[in-house]
């Protein structure tokens, strides 16, 4: 199998927990896989209007979504990282995903394959409540048609963050094994 190629759509700040773990993430991965980390916060992205008239082909706003939508189109793997903000992902991670209403309007503006997808998040609290994350990110991969994997919340940060890199690490190797198992196994059939 060739190797597959990992977008990382990060909602969170430069230095704090979840970019920490989104380099263990991306440490961990196959040797042969390409990466890419892109940093929504660091991005001059709009907000979604829902003024639709992206059902015309083009979106109003001409700014660095573009980058994402390219980033998007050639990616097998597509990870969202943000932190559990009030039981949510991060306003930064809702502004990409609103706009890939784009896409939902204009699904040919991509390639048409096999995507998997899944979030990163960190959460201060031992036990968090990550049920809004999980159906956010899950209705939007199964919206564009994807594959959803299973995703990894680092819990409890406020008390400690002892071991959170080797986790990240650890679902790497574990999220790569599966996504081999499940491309050799479509490759079988
Ligand atoms: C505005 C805000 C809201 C938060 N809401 C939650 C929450 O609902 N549940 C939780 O477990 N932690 C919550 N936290 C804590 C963060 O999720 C936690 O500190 C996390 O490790 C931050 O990751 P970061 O360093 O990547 O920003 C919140 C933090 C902030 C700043």
């Amino acid at each position: 199998m060739t190797g597959m190629r990992v977008l990382v759509i990060s909602g969170a700040s430069a230095e704090g927990n979840t970019s920490k773990q989104c380099r263990a993430f991306l440490s961990g991965l196959p040797s042969d896989w390409e990466s890419e980390s892109v940093s929504a916060g660091g991005l001059r992205i709009a907000h979604c209007e829902g003024c639709n008239a992206c059902r015309n082909g083009k979106c109003r706003f001409d700014d660095d979504m573009c980058q994402i939508f390219e980033s998007f189109d050639k990616a097998d793997i597509i990870v969202f990282a943000t932190p559990v903000r009030f039981n949510a992902p991060s306003s930064q991670i809702k502004t990409v995903m609103d706009r890939f209403q784009f896409l939902w309007n204009n699904p040919g503006a991509v390639a048409k394959k096999r995507r998997y997808m899944t979030f990163i998040g960190s959460a201060g609290r031992a036990i968090p409540d990550v049920r809004s994350l999980i159906s956010a990110f899950r209705s939007f991969c199964l919206g564009f048609g994807g594959t959803w994997l299973e995703h990894h919340v680092f819990a409890g940060t406020d008390s400690s963050t002892a071991g959170m890199e080797e986790v990240a690490r650890d679902y790497a190797v574990g999220l790569s094994e599966t996504v081999i198992a499940m491309e050799t196994s479509s490759a079988d059939s």
